[in-house]
């Protein structure tokens, strides 16, 4: 058993799905979800657009639209956040468990300055008083990198940059100092020097906090330094799920290969770019057999007649295919 697998469990997703009700029928926008976080542990949710990445996440934190639905079990620290009372879930999300957009805006108001903002979470969530709380708030805008925080701490939103109000919000979300940080396309928004710097900073301060991180990314590209395992996602199942290394090196998903070899080299002509074939399946009427067999170059009779189930390949890495690539060593032992 290698480091990872020995630390304590923090948050297990067991057969969990999400359909939305809409007029013409049913949306099954997450099947059947397997996944363990451990704590401190880093991973990064993959798949493009529309695969069911920030839903998944919403549904954990209990902010799903009124039409969707959430079944199977989402146990934090054992306990299922599924089926706690609005109350009780409001506690847990303001302490335990903490997500950040893509948008930083969608998490501060606009009329308050930051000071307000920040302090506000730990009167609430921590019980300081208002001047700890000022002291506590401004140690972490110093954590968070913002330059002059003395002066910014008395600004508003508008007065700052996208960058340093992702910075902001960051600052917000591990003021309570939570076991789980949700981040979902947290840099998406930003231009690409000031994205590097963000995506340090989640990976800096979930370590020094041993917050579990949780990156959701539609670009495979940026996991490589930031992530320990990664999970594949394809209309709203979980195709494929490894280290990150591993992911890389021999990735056995066809659709992951597809991802890999989309990424942008930068030597590489705008004209020269990769893009996946096709487009993902309608959730209202997926496949019979496997969501990806329309566009699969390696699609066979069987992943047309029925769904391929997460399978071991090798330690800690599993794949939902009927023909996925071959590993290095059975190349070698069939050579
Ligand atoms: N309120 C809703 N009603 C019906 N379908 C929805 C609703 N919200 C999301 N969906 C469906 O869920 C799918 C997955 O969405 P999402 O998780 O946001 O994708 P991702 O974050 O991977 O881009 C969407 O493509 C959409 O079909
Ligand atoms: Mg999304």
């Amino acid at each position: 058993m290698t480091d990872q697998t020995q630390k304590q469990v923090l948050l297990e997703l067991k057969d969990y799905s999400i359909t939305f009700k809409t007029p013409d029928g049913d949306v099954k926008a997450v099947s059947n979800m397997n996944l363990t976080v451990r704590r401190g542990e880093r991973i990064a949710i993959v798949g493009e657009s529309g695969s069911g990445k920030s839903q998944t996440f919403l549904g954990i934190m209990g902010l799903l639209a009124k039409n969707g639905q959430t079944s199977g079990q989402a146990l934090l620290e054992g306990r299922d956040v599924l089926s706690l009372k609005p109350r009780e879930l409001d506690k847990v999300r303001g302490k335990d468990m903490a997500m950040v957009f893509q948008d930083p805006m969608t998490a501060l108001n606009p009329s308050l300055k930051i000071s307000r903002q920040l302090t506000e979470q730990l009167e609430i969530h921590r019980g300081f008083t208002a001047r700890a709380a000022s002291v506590e708030a401004l140690d972490m805008l110093k954590r968070v990198g913002i330059p002059d925080p003395d002066r910014r701490f008395n600004l508003y939103p508008h007065e700052l940059s996208g960058g340093m109000r992702q910075r902001i919000v960051i600052a917000m979300a591990l003021l309570t100092k939570p076991k789980l940080l949700i981040a979902d396309e947290p840099t998406t928004a930003l231009d690409v020097t000031i994205q590097a710097q963000i995506l340090d900073l989640f990976n800096d301060l979930t370590a020094e906090m041993n917050t579990a991180l949780l990156m959701i990314t539609h670009d495979l590209g940026v996991v490589a330094g930031l992530a320990d395992r990664v999970a594949v996602m394809y209309a709203g199942r979980i195709v494929e799920e490894a280290p990150v290394d591993e992911l890389f090196e021999k990735p056995a998903h066809p659709y992951t290969a597809a991802l890999h070899a989309a990424i942008p080299r930068p030597d590489q002509d705008v004209d020269d770019l990769v893009v996946i074939p096709g487009r993902p399946p309608n959730l209202q009427h997926l496949p019979k057999g496997c969501n990806f067999s329309p566009r699969c170059p390696k699609v066979e009779d069987d992943c047309i007649d029925r769904p391929p189930q997460l399978e071991t390949l090798a330690p800690q890495h599993c794949a939902a295919c009927f023909h996925p690539f071959p590993r290095r060593e059975e190349l070698l032992t069939h050579a």
